[in-house]
């Protein structure tokens, strides 16, 4: 029997890689340097896409692949994938939640006590010799203060749930109020920032949070204030974001996603105040392992006529 044909966007680990090829005739869409001649080749037959949370599916894309079926994501966010036409089109979307959310709240709470604290500053302050020969600077409590979540999904409630222990007291910013959770509940983000110490952003990416974080939000953040993105880089306002740091309205910000990954702003590379991250909140083996395999399930149920294990609405 003929193994169904998958457009693969972008790499996986190789233990994904020769699953996938074992099972499936595999189209690797990122190593050509033409695309659309690519696509014009081998996509007649493509019953699938493989895709991560930052490649997606565009509506353009999927068009040209007129036997598609499914569009199963490596990653959480559907926010590059056109859900839109997916549906309109009877395309099936999977993704992989829940097996990242420890992953990506351990960064986020590690991102803020890494720029709270300066640690990426203080070991390049150890390995330049300059200890014993200049102070290091002294930095910002984390313990005790006020952390605002912006972004109360499962992820959220994991940062919550660390945040408690370095007795943070917790407020979010969320379109409703979650009843069940302890927390303070803003319905504005600018009042939720002026109230925050921190600022830790994972909302989903997308139309609706594009920009949320302006300069009016980062302005009521403010001086002594840290952001935190571990969501999408389109959730700030990257501008207004470069300018409250270069000049000091902001302490810092600790920052895994960027508009234009991987070639981000060449001005983050100047910036002092900044502790940047490669988009590696799932970034650790366990959780690729168990998202690659989630990935792969959703496609085997999909072709073996089963339920899909975690099909996007
Ligand atoms: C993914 C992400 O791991 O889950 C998402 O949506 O942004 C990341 O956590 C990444 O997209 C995989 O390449």
């Amino acid at each position: 029997m003929q193994k169904p044909e998958v457009l693969m966007i972008g790499p996986y680990p190789a233990w994904d890689m020769d699953e996938l090829h074992d099972r499936y005739v595999v189209h690797r869409l990122w190593e050509t340097d033409d695309r659309e001649a690519f696509i014009a080749a081998h996509g007649a037959g493509v019953r699938a896409i493989a895709t991560r949370g930052e490649l997606g599916a565009s509506a353009d894309l999927m068009r040209k692949l007129p036997m598609l079926e499914i569009v199963s994501c490596y990653g959480v966010g559907t926010d590059a994938i056109d859900l839109g036409h997916a549906k309109a089109h009877g395309i099936r979307v999977t993704n992989t939640p829940d097996v990242l959310n420890e992953d990506v709240a351990d960064l986020g709470i590690g991102l803020l006590l890494a720029t709270a604290r300066q640690i990426p500053q203080g070991d390049t302050y150890v390995r330049a010799g300059d200890w014993g020969k200049v102070a290091m600077p002294l930095v910002t409590r984390v313990s005790g203060k006020k952390l605002g979540i912006a972004g109360m999904g499962r992820i959220g409630q994991a940062i919550a749930r660390r945040a408690v222990g370095f007795d943070l007291e917790i407020s979010y910013f969320a379109r409703s109020r979650k009843p069940d959770l302890p927390y303070g509940y803003f319905d504005d983000l600018v009042a939720l920032a002026r109230w925050s110490d921190f600022l830790l952003v994972i909302l989903p990416g997308g139309e609706a949070t594009k920009n949320i974080v302006d300069a009016q939000v980062l302005g009521a953040l403010g001086p002594d204030g840290i952001l935190v993105n571990i969501s999408r880089g389109t959730t700030v306002d990257e501008p207004a974001l470069i300018d409250a740091l270069e000049n000091g309205r902001i302490r810092g910000a600790g920052l895994d996603v960027f508009w234009n990954e991987p070639k981000i702003d060449g001005r983050f590379a100047a910036l002092a105040n900044v502790v940047l991250q490669p988009h590696h909140g799932s970034g650790t083996v366990e959780t690729r392992k168990a998202m690659g395999k989630l990935m792969r399930d959703n496609l085997a149920a999909h072709f073996a006529g089963a339920a899909l294990p975690t099909p996007v609405a």
